[in-house]
């Protein structure tokens, strides 16, 4: 079972992604956690391009080739062999990301990123949770944590709100696997909510 996490930054999706991977281990799952951009060496190297410096760093379209190349090296090295042992895989954000915040914000380039994910990933998970968040509150907790990666981030308030529609417009285009979750709850009311979705699927 292949599973992602998606959301708008500061959205709490990484917490619920490593909440859900304790639980199911304790409950005796074999798991493995990534996350994207990243996930295995190369893609990790990769994701230091993406992350960090200016917001106009890369076009769209390169960026969209980053973020793709990293996802094929994570696919191939990380998330593939997990599955075929017959793990668990949990990714913090996954293809979803490419075509939200590539594929709908920075002028709609959906169809290059369609494209270019069926022929280079053509994997999509079994189940995809969107910890759905008010914008606001969501960028005020991301830039706290001062990461150092802040290049997204800093794209702004009006660029959250593009990206939450763009996160609850794929939940109606992939109703079968997609979950809108509020993430506006304590963060153990919304992994309950995350492990009783999970559970049901399993089941
Ligand atoms: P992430 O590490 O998930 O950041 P955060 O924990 O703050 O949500 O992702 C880093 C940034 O990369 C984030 O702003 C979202 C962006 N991103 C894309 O633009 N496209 C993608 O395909 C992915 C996977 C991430």
């Amino acid at each position: 079972m292949f599973i992602t996490f998606e959301g708008i930054d500061g959205s709490g999706k990484s917490t619920q992604a490593r909440l859900l991977a304790g639980k199911l281990e304790a409950l005796g799952r074999e798991v493995v956690l990534t996350r994207e951009p990243g996930g295995s060496p190369g893609a990790e190297e990769i994701r230091a391009l993406l992350v960090e410096g200016d917001p106009d760093r890369w076009s769209a379209e390169t960026e969209i080739l980053l973020f793709t190349a990293a996802r094929r090296d994570h696919l191939e090295r990380r998330i593939a062999p997990a599955l075929k042992a017959g793990q668990i895989v949990i990714s913090d954000r996954f293809a979803d990301s490419t075509r939200v915040y590539q594929g709908a914000t920075r002028g709609e380039r959906r169809a290059m990123v369609d494209s270019l994910h069926a022929q280079m990933i053509g994997t999509e998970p079994d189940l995809t949770m969107i910890i759905d968040m008010d914008p606001d509150a969501a960028l005020s907790r991301g830039l706290a944590r001062d990461s150092g990666e802040d290049r997204f981030e800093e794209f702004g308030a009006a660029f959250q709100h593009k990206l939450r529609a763009g996160f609850l417009g794929l939940a109606e285009e992939y109703p079968e696997r997609c979950l809108v979750i509020d993430g506006a709850q304590g963060a153990d009311e919304v992994s309950a909510d995350v492990l009783a979705a999970v559970e049901a699927r399993l089941a």
